[in-house]
């Protein structure tokens, strides 16, 4: 199983300018989480962050009991093995032909004799549809297979935990979708916990079990995938509509100046962009049939119920409309008529199969939900 990652109070800044401050979530193991935020709220950096590669001033980012902030140059090297890296551009070394470009992980920190390095390397071009191409260079293929010869590398050391930046930039909407299917076939079978950073409203809309912003400096929320995509925040529906009317502007934040002026001039009749109103929760895509069952999927079912109560009403809603009856039933709940907290049976784990433990993930009711209208479970500090 994937890596749980419990980032705490984690703070960043370059000189005097602060990029983000007091972060605090927790991907759990094994489930796919996602990243959005305007271009320059500090993705990059975060993800930077998490594998050591920029320290943050304060907090921490605990991996298997390991703070990444702090520790040691040898803990960390042993650390960063659990992660595999998929850089925007892939980040391949260009004179290295593909087959070389994904064996340097195994060279670099593994001892295994070159033909099972052969039989790893061969295995993942395969899963990622590049059976064929390991003898060209980076600058002779797409865009795309870039991209996928990336994951493959970042697979290579059969990674815990998989840290994806922007893995739509440079990919038209249909190679995007296929990337997509294949973070979920890989996390189906091999149980990696994901951060994806995306703008992609549809990637972001169907592929991750959890949901985070960032925006003025601060996570603006992380949790359930019902969570951001029911909010009534003007940020989230601005972002995920793409419109101009909002507190986004074309340099991160707008002044109240500007957005009472743009506002006027939106209201007068000017087209704001955007496509459509982008709203609720469409259904997550699934692996590809044949993969096996995503046990972060199942995890997050039980995680997501045992914080229902302290989540915002239509995410509540959303989140039981989405369960089969049997789930339902499971669950003591029905969509249009949940018990009370007080009536509801706590939920018992499901059934698991062959070793198959249960663990909660520890998402702390603080980081799930601080949005205006959600029903805080005691443990709010009034940030805004
Ligand atoms: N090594 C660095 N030194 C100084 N400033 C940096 C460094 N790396 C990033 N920054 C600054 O940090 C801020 C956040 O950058 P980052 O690349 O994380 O944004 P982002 O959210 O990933 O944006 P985008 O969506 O455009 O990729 C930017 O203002 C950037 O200039
Ligand atoms: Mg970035």
């Amino acid at each position: 199983m994937g890596a749980e990652v419990v980032v705490e109070g984690l703070t960043k800044s370059f000189g005097k300018q602060a990029i983000w401050r007091d972060v605090t979530l927790t991907l759990p193991p094994g489930e796919v989480s996602a990243l959005l935020g305007p271009s320059g709220t500090g993705k990059s950096v975060f993800l930077k962050s998490m594998i050591g590669l920029l320290k943050p001033e304060r907090g921490r980012c605990m991996i298997n009991g390991v703070d990444i902030v702090t520790c040691s140059e040898r803990q960390l090297y042993e650390t960063r093995k659990l992660f595999g890296v998929l850089f925007q551009d892939g980040a391949l070394f260009g004179s290295m032909n593909l087959y070389d470009n994904v064996a340097f992980p195994l060279r670099e920190h593994t001892r295994k004799s070159e033909s099972e390095v052969r039989r790893i390397v061969l295995e993942k071009l395969d899963l990622t549809g590049l059976n064929g191409a390991e003898r060209k260079l980076p600058g002779e293929i797409s865009g795309g297979m870039r991209k996928r010869a990336g994951l493959a590398r970042a697979l290579v050391l059969d990674p815990e935990i998989i840290l994806v930046d922007e893995p739509d930039s440079g990919l038209d909407p249909v190679r995007t979708t296929y990337i997509s299917q294949l973070f979920l076939d890989v996390n189906s079978q091999i149980d990696a916990t994901f951060l994806i950073v995306t703008h992609n409203i549809n990637l972001a809309r169907t592929v991750p079990d959890n949901i985070g912003m960032l925006f003025r400096k601060e996570l603006v929320m992380f949790g359930p995938r019902e969570v951001l995509l029911t909010s009534e925040e003007p940020v989230v529906k601005q972002f995920l509509n793409g419109r101009m009317d909002g507190p986004i502007g074309m340099s991160e934040e707008k002044d109240s100046a500007t957005m009472a002026a743009e506002q006027a001039m939106f209201e007068a009749g000017h087209h704001a962009g955007g496509v459509e109103d982008v709203r609720g929760v469409p259904p997550q895509m699934q692996p590809t049939p044949g993969m096996p069952e995503r046990q972060g999927a199942r995890r997050r079912t039980d995680r997501v119920m045992s914080i229902l109560h302290s989540l915002p009403r239509a995410a509540q809603d959303s989140i039981i409309e989405s369960m089969s009856p049997e789930e339902q039933q499971h669950y003591g709940v029905h969509a249009g008529g949940r018990p009370a907290p007080s009536q509801r049976p706590a939920p018992s784990p499901r059934p698991r199969s062959g070793n198959g433990e249960r663990i909660e993930g520890r998402l702390d009711d603080e980081s799930v939900a601080r949005l205006p209208g959600s029903e805080p479970s005691g443990s709010e500090r009034g940030r805004s």
